[in-house]
């Protein structure tokens, strides 16, 4: 996918980047296309942020691939969704070793995806619909074929080139051992791999937390912090209105290399969470403030940690971080709820709103996951064929929609969660996900979350591509997604896109709900219940029995059928209470005696 000779030009030189002059040469140019955004310096705190992977939304030059094009046909459905802004996962020019995450080019489009101009297109049409522009970026590492990488390569050991990576001679007489014995971020394999001279002899080793085809950055060295400021500006100045930081806590390693310590008690960690990365986001966030309209800094932040993830969220940080602890918790009443005040009482202190997640391009669907013995998430138990009830997964994914539509702060939703697409079983010989292969082939990798979604029609490619079109889609999507198309759900009154497209709607026009406090109504065992603003009650069952509802005026949405006032198990409803006291009356179902 990556003609190196579209690469060869993209480095500016440091001196250039470090002095701002690429700031100076991006500006002008773009000042006649760039969007102005709506003025609204709060947006992010109740917003709802829709994920497309590119890859997998929609096909339009039927090539089996995804592109800007197919996305720029769908912006009437994700306006009709009732999405307030897009997170595009990388859609820059990249081998796609891990998906368009080992980037090549942070300011081109991979040429499968369409070009930069359609970019800008997309980011300025989208905005005519309401709906702003997120960009991924990746600071931790790039592509092993991004010129810097290319260039350290040719200029060999000890030159300056070098020192914007990890490059590190070998433990060992001859150097045959790599210089640390890190764990991949990737469950299994190395996290250095050796270099070969042009004498065709070993050399040194380079750092890559992922893939080999992804070295790591070296955040120490003045050219990649101002290259990524440059980078952030080309988007921002392209109408952008924000960025999603991706692996935000990987970026500083300390440059001794010591052994992860076994007690994590032990000291700082050699890798994750260094203090000295939250000043390379306080300049990020200078650059973010820069420009009008609040562009935001989302960061994808895997730490268990509650009080060192809310330090990204200091006021002169991130705006905002992905919640993965809530994502990762099974369909329990006792879980979610210490979750929920978990998040609440670590985002207080810091003054940032707490974020939603069911899912992403990396996780199990939420259906897949509601409907397992444990359905809870982790990365290193992934196993081929773990059974999954999808009736009950499908009825748990339904009142998780509305439970997380209802609580305080913005909500992400992934391509096709809003269909209830369940996670495929991509046959063996059709992953690419790489860390498929790293794992030994045990662990199915995150292709199962990334089939190209299903649009219309009765068979694949179900409207992904057109009917003409010459390629299949880049992996095979499951018959029974005939059900499952957009054309199918949006005549379905019941189904879960229908569901999705009236809590947003009510979620737009209600004035307790995102961005705001909660409050916790008491209520039986097992049963979620709070209250938003002055008159909504929101209430989840993830008892085994059906509950008699609290005493109300109106039902304003529900998960599923209330039949005889009664909330079934695994439903979701929400409610114009009777009374709006804390303290409001439940009807427990000892009273029906
Ligand atoms: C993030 C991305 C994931 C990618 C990894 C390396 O976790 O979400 O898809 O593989 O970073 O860039």
């Amino acid at each position: 996918m990556t003609d190196p000779a579209l690469t060869a030009d993209l480095a500016l030189p440091a001196v250039a980047v470090a002095t701002g002059a690429t700031e100076q040469l991006d500006r002008p140019r773009v000042a006649a296309v760039a969007p102005a955004l709506p003025d609204d310096p709060v947006w992010w705190r109740s917003a709802v942020i829709y994920q497309v992977y590119v890859r997998s939304f929609a096909d339009a030059n039927g090539d089996g691939t995804g592109d800007l094009a197919g996305v720029q046909s769908r912006l009437p459905y994700l306006r009709d969704l009732g999405v307030d802004a897009i997170w595009f996962t990388p859609w820059y020019l990249s081998p796609l070793a891990d998906g368009g995450y080992d980037v090549a080019d942070y300011r081109a489009i991979d040429p499968a995806f369409g070009s930069l101009a359609e970019a800008e297109a997309l980011i300025a049409d989208a905005l005519t619909y309401g709906i702003r522009t997120i960009v991924d970026i990746v600071p931790n590492h790039v592509s092993d074929q991004h010129a810097w990488f290319q260039a350290a390569l040719a200029a060999g050991p000890g030159s300056p080139e070098r020192e914007r990576f990890w490059f590190r001679p070998g433990r060992g007489a001859s150097g045959h051992e790599p210089p640390t014995r890190w764990p991949s971020e990737f469950l299994g394999g190395q996290t250095w791999t050796r270099t070969v001279g042009p004498d065709g002899l070993p050399g040194d080793w380079y750092l890559h937390l992922f893939t080999a085809e992804q070295p790591d950055l070296n955040w120490d060295h003045p050219d990649v912090r101002a290259e990524h400021e440059a980078i952030l500006r080309f988007w921002f100045d392209r109408g952008a209105g924000g960025v999603r930081i991706d692996s935000a806590a990987l970026l500083v390693k300390d440059p001794a290399m010591p052994e992860v310590p076994e007690d994590p008690a032990a000291g700082e960690h050699p890798l994750h969470d260094r203090d000295e990365i939250h000043d390379i986001y306080r300049g990020w966030r200078r650059v973010a403030d820069d420009y009008p309209g609040a562009r935001v800094l989302v960061g994808e932040v895997w730490l268990e940690d509650p009080d060192r993830f809310a330090r990204y969220l200091r006021p002169d940080e991130l705006h905002t971080a992905f919640n993965f602890d809530f994502m990762a918790r099974p369909w329990d009443a006792a879980s979610l709820r210490a979750s929920i005040d978990a998040t609440l009482a670590a985002h207080a202190p810091v003054g940032a709103p707490p974020t939603w997640v069911l899912s992403n391009h990396d996780v199990t669907r939420p259906v897949t996951r509601y409907g397992r013995a444990d359905s809870s998430f982790a990365f290193a138990r992934k196993r081929f064929g773990t059974p999954s009830d999808p009736t009950l997964g499908r009825r748990r994914a339904r009142a998780a929609a509305l439970l997380t539509a209802a609580l305080p702060g913005s909500l992400y939703l992934y391509q096709g969660d809003e269909l209830g697409l369940d996670e495929v079983d991509v046959a063996r010989d059709e992953i690419q996900d790489p860390m498929h292969a790293r794992s030994g082939g045990v662990d199915p990798g995150r292709d199962g979350c990334r089939v190209p979604l299903p649009w219309s029609g009765a068979e694949p490619p179900f409207g992904f591509s057109p009917s003409d079109a010459r390629g299949r889609p880049w992996l095979t999507q499951p018959p029974h997604w005939a059900q499952l198309t957009v054309e199918a759900q949006a005549a379905d009154p019941g189904s879960m896109l229908n569901l999705y497209r009236a809590a947003l709607r009510i979620r737009r026009s209600e004035p307790g709900l995102g961005d705001g406090p909660m409050t916790w109504v008491p209520a039986p065992p097992d049963i979620l219940a709070f209250q938003r603003g002055d008159d909504f009650l929101s209430v989840t069952n993830l008892s085994d029995a059906a509950v008699p509802l609290p005493p109300h005026r109106g039902v304003l949405l529900a998960s599923a059928d209330l039949s005889d006032a009664h909330l079934p198990p695994d439903a979701s409803v929400w409610l114009r209470p009777d009374r709006v006291s804390t303290d409001a009356a439940w009807r427990l179902p000892d009273d029906d005696r």
